[in-house]
């Protein structure tokens, strides 16, 4: 700790600590961005074909497209499955703005639905609720949904899709957070027809810019989904369908190569340190509850709070990073309003909205640093 004349400065604590993941993969980084630059192929080049190859290895999917980040690839795969202008979209309102703002690029209507008090991902029951509600009131044709594996926790898939087959409607996972996490039913690629996933650099898997992919057990959609992402050309050259520039890459595909090779680890010490977390606070905060079925990538580790604002206030005095996702739910936002149906028509999503507070976390994270973490939090309650 460093001294100065009348106090002692705190070391600080960051939220991700991208620094030290660098000086682990320092050199693997280096070697493999090299390649990229004497070879010179830095638009779908060698490293994206092999990155493509090894997402679908170990998601066990048939196919990953890579695309520039995770909202694109959103919107590519919404294109792909034909969403657009009177289509209903269901979307939790407790999400980053992307997984509803693909939705409304397309044309389509994203339609709100509330989570789950626990598991903090769309809660199937209300699902149900809406999907009724958007047929009663017509206008608009359900046609799809989308699940968000928030904080890296896989939604309930069983029980959406459930849904999803009786009113005949498309699933795509929004996986942005949750790209190496699991259920039993399988690994995130594996649990929708199609998933989308952030390189993000703080997300799990994270490049050193913006990065995306699609995963896809379908050949079709994965089909469509490449030539979307290239101004909709097909290997013919013809143009089938308009759309986007939107490549990964190739320098991008060499950081997450070199990654992926250590990904296993940094989820398994993710996993540790929730769990420190998870010993040391559970008897006095609400902390992320895990069915022991479902493996958490650990995006983001929130603790839950009606104090959240004192307790984040603590963190940073003792020098620890927090930050809170999401300060609101998507139908209080201005851009969002007029799908919703405004404060109080989604209470879990409002009230979680106010307790949520994520501390540090990041596959580098020891168990004296949680402590530390963890102190601040329990001197503050
Ligand atoms: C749930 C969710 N969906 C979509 C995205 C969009 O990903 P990107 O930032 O790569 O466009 C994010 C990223 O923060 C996210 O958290």
């Amino acid at each position: 700790m460093a001294v100065t004349a009348h106090h002692q400065v705190p070391t600080p604590v960051p939220l991700v600590d991208l620094q030290k993941q660098q000086a682990a993969l320092d050199d693997r980084i280096r070697s493999r961005m090299e390649a990229v630059m004497a070879r010179g192929d830095f638009i779908l080049g060698a490293p994206v074909t092999e990155l493509e190859a090894k997402l679908a290895d170990f998601a066990g999917t048939k196919a990953a497209i890579t695309v520039a980040n995770g909202t694109d690839a959103l919107q590519i795969a919404l294109m792909a499955m034909g969403t657009g202008p009177g289509a209903a979209v269901f979307v939790p309102a407790f999400t980053f703005a992307a997984t509803a703002g693909a939705v409304a690029m397309t044309g389509a209507t994203p339609v709100f639905v509330d989570i789950d008090d626990v598991t903090l991902t769309m809660d199937p029951k209300h699902l149900e609720v809406q999907i009724a509600k958007v047929k009663k009131v017509g206008g608009l044709k359900p046609q799809g949904i989308i699940p968000v594996d928030l904080f890296g926790r896989p939604a309930d898939y069983p029980a959406i899709l459930g849904l999803a087959q009786a009113e005949n409607l498309m699933v795509l996972a929004d996986a942005a957070q949750s790209f190496g996490a699991a259920r039993n039913e399988g690994r995130v690629g594996r649990l929708a027809p199609a998933t989308t996933v952030s390189f993000y650099p703080s997300k799990p898997l994270g490049c050193f810019g913006d990065g995306g992919a699609i995963l896809t057990q379908e050949p079709a959609l994965a089909e469509a989904c490449r030539h979307l992402r290239g101004h909709g050309f097909d290997p013919a050259g013809e143009a089938r369908q308009v759309g986007l520039n939107s490549r990964l890459d190739s320098l991008q595909a060499a950081v997450l190569l070199a990654k992926l090779e250590v990904f296993e680890e940094e989820l398994r010490t993710r996993r540790q340190a929730a769990a420190w977390y998870d010993q040391r606070l559970s008897a006095r905060l609400r902390t992320p509850l895990l069915e022991s079925k479902d493996r958490s990538a650990w995006a983001v580790y929130a603790v839950r709070s009606p104090r959240r604002d004192v307790l984040q206030q603590a963190l940073q005095d003792a020098g620890i990073a927090s930050a809170v996702y999401y300060r609101k739910p998507l139908h209080l936002h201005a851009a969002y309003a007029g799908f919703g149906e405004g404060a109080g028509s989604l209470p879990v999503s409002e009230r979680v909205a106010e307790e949520v507070l994520a501390l540090p976390m990041h596959g580098y994270l020891d168990e004296i640093t949680v402590e530390r973490v963890c102190d601040a939090l329990l001197q503050a309650l």
